[in-house]
């Protein structure tokens, strides 16, 4: 029990006291409009700190996201999937590009938000500091967490920030077939031998916690959903969301036959709610602050690559790179 209280600390991204109260309203009138607010336009300081915040933590999800699922490429069953999973993990690099420079349009480069990922200052989700495993692990990330990111996305691309938005539109129509291609090779699985649905629900039944945990604390001790919501940069709560994900895929999931490792998930008639066993926020807390399974071998991996990269962005920074001719 966290007492209605929370157990994550709010790190001053709510004073509002430094801005004009004028300003502040016409802002605000602006966003209850539903008008967009673009790089140039005035901001609250806090509205732009908390975009950067977001934007960064999502950019960092995308290039550490394509690590576990990167992982699979040499081994993915047939050339096929091979060329499929290949596709995937370079959208969701490509995702990861759109969104540093959206949050770039905020005044923090891309440089510093790198730094502060690999040096552990930044946060990325949850859910990629689990390993996977088998190829169906790499499925049900393929297809359920491509899932559960676009229902967030969808929702939050209707929102005010123009930059990130846009960059979400298009995020979203490439996670859409994302979204189809997971799907498609777990029916394979669900539909195969024996010892393909038995190695599908063991890899079900170990994302699935990180996956509830994915959509962000509960409303009662999430510390930003209040205010991001009054500024439309969330246009739904981490609970909304949560709700809408179980609605949309328990029914998918059960239909294969799968089962899911919380024996309390039911829909309530009368609420229309899903029930669940409440998530160990303990444990989220632990992974999102870079104690969980992976986190130490995700951010080498990112080093690693940052390291070995720096020449050909010391070459192309270069003011020699100018008389580099293209090829014809
Ligand atoms: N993984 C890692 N950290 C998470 C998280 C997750 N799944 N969900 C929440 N957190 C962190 C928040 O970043 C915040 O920490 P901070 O203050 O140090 O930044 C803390 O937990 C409290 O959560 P909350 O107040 O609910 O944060 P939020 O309002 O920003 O909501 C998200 C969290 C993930 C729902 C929201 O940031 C979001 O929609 N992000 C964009 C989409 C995205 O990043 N998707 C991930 C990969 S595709």
């Amino acid at each position: 029990m966290y007492g209605g209280g929370t157990i994550f600390e709010s790190k001053g991204y709510r004073d509002l006291s430094q801005e004009d109260p004028e300003k502040l309203e016409a802002f605000q009138a602006r966003i209850d409009r539903g008008e967009k607010i673009e790089p140039t336009d005035w901001m609250p300081e806090m509205y732009r700190k908390q975009l950067i915040r977001m934007i960064e933590q999502h950019a960092h999800s995308e290039i550490i996201g394509a690590l576990p699922e990167g992982t699979w490429i040499t081994r993915a069953p047939g050339f096929r999937r091979k060329l499929a999973q290949m596709a995937k993990v370079q959208d969701e690099v490509g995702h990861a590009q759109l969104l540093y420079s959206a949050a770039e349009t905020l005044g923090k480069s891309r440089e510093e938000m790198i730094n502060d990922l690999i040096n552990g200052k930044s946060k990325y989700s949850n859910i990629f500091n689990y390993p996977a495993f088998t190829w169906a692990d790499s499925n049900v990330i393929s297809w359920l967490v491509d899932a559960g990111a676009i229902v967030n996305q969808m929702a939050n691309a209707k929102g005010s920030y123009g930059p990130y938005c846009r960059a979400l539109d298009r995020i979203c129509a490439e996670e859409s077939f994302h979204l189809k291609y997971g799907h498609d090779a777990v029916v394979h699985l669900a539909t195969g031998s024996p010892v393909q649905r038995k190695m599908l629900q063991e890899a079900l039944n170990r994302w699935w916690p990180p996956l509830m945990h994915f959509f962000g604390p509960s409303d009662k001790i999430s510390v930003h959903t209040e205010q991001l919501m009054r500024w439309k940069v969330k246009m739904a709560t981490n609970d909304d969301i949560r709700q809408q994900f179980l609605d949309m895929y328990v029914p998918k999931i059960w239909e294969l036959g799968l089962t899911l490792p919380d024996p309390n998930l039911k829909k309530n008639p009368e609420t229309g709610l899903w029930e669940m066993t409440e998530p160990d926020w303990e444990e989220f807390k632990r992974v999102i602050n870079g104690d969980g399974p992976c986190n130490k071998e995700r951010l080498a991996v990112r080093k690693a690559a940052e390291e070995k990269g720096a020449w050909v962005r010391r070459a192309l920074l270069s003011p020699k790179a100018q008389y580099v001719q293209p090829l014809a």
